[in-house]
């Protein structure tokens, strides 16, 4: 099971909306895919229909070693896509992993995973806006870790934090982890975009993947639908730019 964290500090820069779609791109071409919400907002949870506060979720992974993680997997309307779902309580999760001092906090997302790696071709972990002990799990659970990018004013603001930040995970904790690149969401042709564009080419450099998911309603009117764009209009914009990324990355 290749395991890939989508991550950015920032919030609304599409990490949600690429997680579930790169997970119904791939569940469609015939790969097991587990999309594991690591997100206390639970919107990929929501995003699958599998949200309930009163089932177990991800927090009870993180919090009791006893539980088996195939007890909170649940399956969803899609064939090949399961989903380790998030609900509000993972708010309170990291705090009660920070005051557990009787077991490693970084590598429990790690262990309970270990236990389906046989299951699953891919697992795509959509991770918080935030590098708190829940991220660092995800990371530490990953092989690979992709950055979506939203550009606006403030699009350079804190990259440069995060890709360290990325690095020192990785020499810390997780040797395996690989900073496989950033991707532009929400792209629009106008003049603003291209220059933020060439400044994030020459940060990023080869790390920066040529495609680009352009800006497409049909996204919005799929989160209402709460499902994939690449289901909800397989002919839209976004659908055809995720393909293209999926060509891509993997
Ligand atoms: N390509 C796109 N075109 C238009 N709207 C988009 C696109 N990608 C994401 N959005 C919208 O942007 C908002 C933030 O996306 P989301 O995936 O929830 O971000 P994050 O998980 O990073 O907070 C959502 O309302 C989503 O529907
Ligand atoms: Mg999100």
């Amino acid at each position: 099971m290749k395991k890939i964290s989508i991550l950015n500090i920032k919030g609304g820069v599409a990490k949600t909306t690429s997680a579930i779609n790169l997970a119904a791109i791939l569940a469609d071409e015939g790969n097991k895919v587990l999309v594991v919400d690591v997100d206390a907002q639970s919107n990929s949870t929501m995003s699958f229909k599998a949200y309930d506060i009163d089932d177990l979720s991800v927090s009870d992974v993180l919090l009791n070693k006893d539980i088996d993680i195939e007890d909170v997997i649940k399956e969803t309307e899609y064939e090949n896509i399961d989903i380790l779902p998030s609900n509000i309580s993972l708010a309170f999760a990291e705090k009660k992993i920070l005051l557990d001092v009787t077991r490693n906090q970084q590598n429990r997302l790690k262990r309970a995973l270990e236990q389906v790696n046989d299951k699953y071709d891919y697992c795509i972990i959509d991770c918080p806006p935030s590098l708190n002990m829940i991220t660092i799990n995800a990371l530490v659970a990953s092989n690979e870790v992709i950055v979506p990018i939203k550009i606006d004013k403030f699009a350079l603001d804190g990259l440069e934090y995060l890709l360290e930040s990325i690095e020192e995970i990785k020499e810390e904790f997780n040797s395996d982890l690989q900073f496989k690149g950033c991707f532009v969401t929400m792209d629009t042709a106008t003049v603003v975009n291209k220059e933020i564009k060439k400044a994030l080419k020459s940060i990023l450099k080869d790390k920066l993947f040529d495609t680009t998911i352009r800006q497409n309603v049909s996204v919005t009117e799929a989160s209402f639908e709460q499902m994939p764009v690449v289901y909800y209009k397989k002919s839209s914009n976004a659908s055809k730019d995720y393909k293209s990324l999926v060509k891509e990355v993997f």
